[in-house]
């Protein structure tokens, strides 16, 4: 019989991204007697407790003092008060994953206390459907035992990267955390073309869900390089090169480099506001 222990990983908040990422590890095989959380809405809590969570509670009393990774999942005007709430319950054993915008290590370190290693995570909303995309951030400080545990849980709600410093995480909310809205507008354009076209609303709406859908899992399973994907679209001469000429001749590019560099430039301020 194993003598390990399983780690135990305590939701501050428990709405939807906490939700996602319990549901994921529960998935997965993690005991739901391991995961605990505290929210002041009770049917936040019975939620979870429909999964199997027992360690639930409206009041964080108790429920971060055996945590081994305690995951900050509120907004982030509540979080500096939410965590000196549950300070006296955090020491060295304990790591903080932090999922919320724009709130710097150096601030979350000052709530939490400053013998706990804070993680810091970039998610975004597909996470509720187990497609999410989270950059995570840790100092080189940060043991591996906490950083697989951090990668556990965002692992559970999709797929996981590291960068290499905290600033990056500013390109990481302007390429994924916010990307999400860059591709519901580009369907609701496209769609809102079809019908201009003489497509009926449903199904022009339909057509191209779909053909977003399809495009990113051929983009996300193909072998080949997506600008290859792109050119096997691409007869000379064809349709497809016309529409591409003109969202060329529209500067397609450096309108959305413009859209991303200015989503980063709003991270880093609002970063900036909050540390
Ligand atoms: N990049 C992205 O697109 C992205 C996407 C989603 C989330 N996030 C980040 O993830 C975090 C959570 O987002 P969410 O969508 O899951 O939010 P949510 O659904 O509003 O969940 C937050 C939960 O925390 C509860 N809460 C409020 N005060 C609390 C306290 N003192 N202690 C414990 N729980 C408390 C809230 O309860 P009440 O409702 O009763 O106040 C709510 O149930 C946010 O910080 C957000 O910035 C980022």
């Amino acid at each position: 019989m194993s003598s390990e222990v399983a780690p135990v990983i305590a939701f501050l908040g428990a709405g939807n991204m906490a939700s996602a990422m319990i549901s994921g590890l529960i998935a997965k095989g993690f005991s739901p007697s391991c995961l605990h959380a505290s929210d002041p809405s009770e049917e936040a809590l019975s939620g979870l407790e429909a999964l199997g969570l027992t360690h639930v509670g409206t009041s964080p009393e108790g429920l971060f003092e055996r945590a081994n990774l305690v995951v900050a999942a509120v907004k982030p005007q509540i979080l500096p008060a939410a965590l000196t709430a549950i300070r006296d319950q955090l020491g060295p054993h304990s790591a903080l994953l932090s999922i919320a915008a724009g709130i710097p290590i150096s601030s979350l370190q000052t709530h939490a206390g400053e013998d706990v290693a804070i993680i810091r995570c970039m998610p975004n909303t597909p996470a509720m459907i187990g497609l999410g995309a989270s950059a995570l951030y840790a100092a080189d400080s940060v043991s591996g035992t906490h950083r697989d545990l951090a990668e556990q849980v965002t692992s559970a709600a999709g797929k996981t990267v590291w960068v290499a410093s905290e600033h990056l995480l500013d390109a990481v909310t302007a390429v994924s955390g916010s990307g999400p809205a860059y591709f519901f507008a580009l369907i609701e354009a496209i769609a809102q073309a079809g019908v201009a076209l003489g497509l009926e609303e449903d199904v022009s709406m339909a057509l191209t869900v779909q053909t977003a859908l399809g495009a990113a899992s051929l983009a996300a399973q193909s072998t080949e390089p997506v600008a290859v994907l792109r050119e096997k679209v691409t007869s000379p001469g064809g349709t497809t090169e016309k529409a591409l000429q003109s969202l060329q001749t529209s500067q397609f590019d450096a309108v959305v480099a413009e859209a991303v560099r200015q989503c980063a430039a709003r991270a880093k301020a609002l970063g900036e506001e909050f540390g």
